[in-house]
């Protein structure tokens, strides 16, 4: 049967979409989409060719193994090609299954026969690699390119410190080192690697460094530092090393299984995984399976199935390949860990301490074997970098105990017209002012008394022994009572009873009777404690008693300026300006209000801060006699207020204070047009006020 158009036209789209996606991954570094998706792609069009064999073309991506070779790099051709591996696509036990029924069948096992032995290795996540050792000396490393030709990118793997330069026997009884000897394995990026990387590369990016860029994940950090040109820049790219099979061997001994190859080349000196086992037949392929996917998160590193391999050499022989793959091995993957989903909505979560951190609310999706429906952006910085907005497709990625996260965004479908996520200047839970200090990459809610978010730890705070000290009151009581609905804000502690105590689980009349005699005391407190208790951000213990010593009293603390609060020794501009923005939320005096109405209580204490001096620069001339104030007083009190009191008018005067019979100096003061007041006028200038 001849394809419709409908065939003709999907296979053509298809091998389109191939090609671009092909070109980004393994030319450029930069994939669009996952893996997967990509599979997916790869499986329909396979399907599509094999259903309408008419419709096969030279030039189709199902006929090449994959990659490209970069402009820069010297090409070599492989003496043995690098062939890639059949996946099963089954991700449950069963994939293990077919892959033994189907080895049996074609080499003509029956029930009776005893189980094929196999080994059975991690798919680690990185890319191919040949490294060809010559009298032991490596001589030469290259990618697998399109599996015939490949890279030559000897100086960047030379930097792969798990790749020995040189190998020789070690141990009893290891056969000495083929002349001639091609190792294929799997260079890649351990994950904490990859995390330092990518930090790094953030770094430089806030620097202002233009050609830099983060890493989607770490087999994507791994090939793009093997394929780096500059070998400079490769070194400091982090890159491990397993080694998993081999291509051209030139003399040298014999070997009769897999396993053993694996084994001596380990005595040689090249890495080998310590996960490869030997296992006979179907069922113990299965359970390695099993067990590999249920320690998977805790390996140091990426991997995306297990490969299964005939352990005998004689029998890989004798099952050959199809095409371009083996019959005697097998990939069989695990849930992949990065999939395609859509962005719903972007939230701003607050956290315990008042961070906010925006939230892609996702379309769920199954990745990493758990179904994801929300990422964090981490941050605003984050969030403007990957530049994800609502009704954006993106990939997410989970992997190990790492939280899901959006790793890129698809930028070919975004619709018309989405726009760019903002933070917002206002806290989402409780409405208070949200601000980035300067140096931090976090938005914060000041409204910590008040914020729904932080309740719990502002109440926990305040409780503190070294705050407001209640006893009695710990994490597990203030849950409860939070809860419970009973308490919302810090004031809410002291109008509890003893009902809405006992009314809580296991708690009884003692503890409820102990508690309230422990909030009773509390309320006998420091303004040192009490501003302290509060949770001011950067207001710690040394700073609350600071700002006490130098105010005396709260209320001038409330209402002062940034400036004034700068006055104090020790606090510079990030504290004042937290303690002002603090106090400058209505909520926050509301609360402080309300403790001092529910009785708690201090002593002030004088402030130590030089009173405000609002005469100083002037110059005050006095003369006659005032109603109430001696001469001396009135001087006494000009001086406090930074007057200088001076003996005759002249046209610095800045006034005349004059009382009755006063003489010339009240002319003369006329005469200049300097200001002349009475006693009234001058009391209200010594307040601060006009005269
Ligand atoms: S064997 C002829 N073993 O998976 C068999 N491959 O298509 C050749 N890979 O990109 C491959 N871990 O780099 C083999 N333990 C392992 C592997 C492994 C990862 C990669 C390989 C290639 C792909 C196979």
């Amino acid at each position: 049967m001849s394809a419709s158009p409908k065939v003709q036209e999907r296979v053509d789209a298809l091998r389109e979409l191939l090609h671009h996606h092909a070109h980004r991954y393994y030319v450029l570094d930069e994939p669009e989409i996952p893996d997967a998706e990509y599979d997916k792609l790869f499986q329909e069009l396979q399907a599509l060719e094999e259903a309408h064999p008419e419709l096969r073309s030279p030039d189709s991506p199902t006929q090449r193994v994959g990659g490209g070779v970069l402009e820069g790099f010297a090409r070599v051709r492989h003496k043995v090609p690098m062939l890639s591996i059949r996946t099963e696509t089954d991700i449950e036990a069963s994939g293990a299954r077919s892959f033994d029924a189907r080895v049996r069948r074609e080499l003509g096992l029956g029930e009776g026969d005893p189980p094929v032995e196999y080994v059975a290795e991690l798919k680690f996540d990185g890319l191919a690699i040949s490294l060809r050792y010559e009298d032991g000396v490596l001589v030469q490393a290259a990618t697998r390119g399109d599996g015939e030709i490949g890279e030559v990118v000897t100086q960047n793997i030379r930097t792969i410190g798990q790749v020995p330069l040189r190998l020789s026997a070690r141990g009893k009884g290891t056969p000495p080192v083929p002349p001639v000897l091609e190792v294929r394995g799997e260079v890649y990026m351990r994950r904490d690697d990859f995390e330092r990387l990518n930090e790094q590369q953030r770094e430089k990016i806030a620097r202002g460094a233009k050609n830099e860029k983060t890493f989607v994940n770490p087999r994507n950090a791994a090939a793009g530092a093997v394929r780096q040109l500059d070998p400079a820049i490769a070194r400091q790219r982090p890159l491990s090393f397993f080694a998993y099979g081999w291509g051209e061997i030139v003399g040298g001994p014999a070997f009769e299984t897999q396993y053993e190859l694996l084994e001596t080349m380990r005595a040689w000196g090249l890495p080998v995984s310590q996960h490869t086992r030997r296992a006979r037949g179907a069922e113990e392929l299965v359970a390695f399976h099993q067990s590999i996917g249920a320690s998977r998160d805790q390996l140091p590193y990426d991997i995306d199935g297990v490969v299964y391999k005939v352990d005998s050499l004689a029998l890989q022989k004798r099952l050959g390949f199809v095409t371009r793959e083996p019959r005697w091995a097998v990939a069989h993957k695990y849930p992949a860990q990065e999939q395609l989903t859509t962005v719903e909505s972007i939230d701003v979560y607050v956290g315990r301490t008042g961070k906010l951190t925006p939230v892609a609310r996702l379309q769920p999706v199954f990745v990493g074997g758990v179904t994801v429906t929300n990422a964090t952006l981490h941050n605003e910085d984050e969030a403007r970098r990957k530049d994800v907005r609502v009704g954006d497709t993106v990939i997410v990625r989970r992997a190990g105990d790492v939280i899901p996260e959006v790793v890129a965004v698809v930028p070919d479908k975004r619709a018309a017209g989405a726009q760019p996520f903002t933070m917002p200047t206002h806290c989402p839970v409780c409405g208070s002012d949200a601000v980035r200090e300067e140096g931090e990459a976090d938005y914060r809610c000041t409204g910590g008394l008040v914020c729904g978010a932080q309740r719990k730890q502002a109440l926990l705070h305040f409780a503190q022994r070294r705050a407001m000290d209640i006893e009695g009151l710990g994490e597990k009581l203030v849950d409860q009572l939070v809860d419970a609905g009973v308490v919302r804000t810090l004031p809410d502690l002291y109008r509890l009873g003893l009902a809405h105590l006992v009314a809580l689980d296991r708690m009884g009349e003692k503890s409820a009777q102990n508690l309230l005699a422990g909030l009773e005391q509390s309320k006998n407190t420091t303004l040192p404690r009490f501003l302290y208790a509060l949770g001011i951000r950067h207001v710690g213990e040394a700073t609350a008693r600071d700002l006490a010593r130098h105010f005396g009293q709260l209320d001038t603390i409330m209402d002062a300026s940034a400036e004034r609060l700068l006055e104090v020794p020790d606090v510079g501009p990030i504290v004042a300006e937290s303690i002002h923005t603090f106090f400058a939320q209505p909520h926050n005096r509301e609360v402080a209000e309300q403790l001092r109405a529910c009785g708690v209580h201090w002593e002030d204490t004088e402030p130590t801060a030089q009173a405000p001096k609002p005469l100083a620069g002037k110059t005050v001339v006095l003369t006659g006699t005032l109603p109430t104030l001696s001469r001396d007083e009135a001087k006494d009190l000009l001086e406090a207020a930074g007057a200088k009191v001076a003996g005759s008018v002249s046209k610095k005067t800045s006034y005349v204070v004059a009382g009755a019979e006063a003489g010339s100096k009240l002319d003369k003061a006329q005469e200049l047009g300097v200001p002349v007041l009475d006693e009234d006028g001058l009391r209200r200038l010594l307040s601060g006020g006009e005269a």
